[in-house]
């Protein structure tokens, strides 16, 4: 049996015990709406140093700061027209806004991007909202995976990640989205760095222009191709599983065995991208040699899961 003691309820008790450590530099596992985020004070270049050691994250990926609220945010940044505009319609939730830091802002430095842009969020997860309150400092929080690894859906995931080397993991259900924040980057002309639940054509509803990230240049050192890895080769648009391999079906089949997994048999692509990661984390644990997944349409949040799959088989 495992050991689950750094894992604690979500009650005001555990919350305040949680906002201490915090507060005294401490790093935190904390539940949110697209997967479990490793959390420390934003304004402190010591904790910042311990998460990039714990994650073995390099040093050029800038991390994603989490606040309360747009006021807070507003107060590290430089002035964005279009940010209000597009936060009233989609935050608190699954969108990260790239922006100019203030140059008198007490957010690290160590965690931004080239000293000058910052990735913000606001997530609707209550309890990580309350724990910011408490605190009272945003909180850095990069996906509670080490480097390359799957990001955690559930409080159990990151346990697996980090055993004992975080001393605090907050409980809460499964993640509900399942997949990583969509970003985008509003310093110049608009651009989706990393596709999420919230889709381009859903943002270009408010923002009239949004540019292809095609540019050479890496904007998001996370979308490097190697990433979202589970562990064992993944193929894409199969049909059948490979050798001593499992297949993940999207929808239904009629294939039947142990080896056969499924990420939605009603075929829902929320349902799909909920359980992507946590499937993919049980068939390595149960020790398949490779994973092979059907076809997944490119619409929606299809998007995103496609774009995570890419990554893993590459
Ligand atoms: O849903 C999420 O966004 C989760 C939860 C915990 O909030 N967090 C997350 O963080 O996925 P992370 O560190 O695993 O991914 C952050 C992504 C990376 O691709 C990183 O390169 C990019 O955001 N990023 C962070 N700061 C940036 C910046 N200043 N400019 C451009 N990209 C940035
Ligand atoms: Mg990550």
């Amino acid at each position: 049996m495992k050991n689950y003691s750094n894992i604690y309820k979500p009650n005001q008790r555990n919350l305040v015990k949680c906002a201490k450590i915090l507060r005294n530099d401490g790093i935190c596992a904390l539940p949110t709406e697209t997967v479990y985020g490793l959390a420390g004070n934003a304004y402190s270049d010591k904790t910042i140093d311990k998460i990039y050691k714990l994650k073995k994250r390099p040093r050029n990926n800038p991390l994603i700061v989490h606040f309360d609220n747009l006021q807070s945010i507003l107060k590290e940044t430089e002035y964005n027209f279009l940010l209000s505009k597009i936060y009233k319609k989609f935050s608190p939730g699954p969108i990260t806004y790239v922006l100019k830091l203030k140059k008198n802002s007490k957010i690290s430095k160590k965690l931004a991007n080239k000293n000058s842009t910052i990735a913000c969020r606001v997530p609707a997860n209550r309890y990580f909202r309350k724990i910011i309150k408490l605190c009272g400092s945003p909180l850095a929080a990069p996906s509670a995976n080490i480097s390359n690894n799957l990001s955690p859906t559930s409080s159990y995931d990151v346990y697996d990640e980090f055993k004992k080397k975080i001393k605090f993991i907050l409980e809460d259900r499964k993640s509900k989205i399942g997949l990583e924040s969509t970003v985008i980057n509003l310093v110049g002309q608009p651009k989706i760095l990393r596709p999420g639940k919230i889709s381009k054509d859903e943002l270009k509803k408010i923002i009239k222009k949004i540019v292809n990230n095609k540019s050479k240049e890496i904007l998001s050192p996370g979308q490097l191709k190697k990433h979202y890895s589970p562990g064992v080769p993944v193929y894409l648009n199969k049909k059948n599983p490979e050798n001593k391999g499992a297949l993940l079906v999207f929808g239904k089949s009629n294939l039947k065995g142990e080896n056969i997994f499924y990420l939605s048999k009603k075929g829902s692509l929320s349902e799909a991208a909920k359980n992507l990661y946590s499937k993919l984390r049980l068939i390595k644990k149960l020790g398949y040699k490779n994973i092979s997944i059907t076809k997944i349409p490119n619409k929606n949040i299809g998007i995103a899961i496609n774009d995570r799959l890419k990554r893993a088989s590459s």
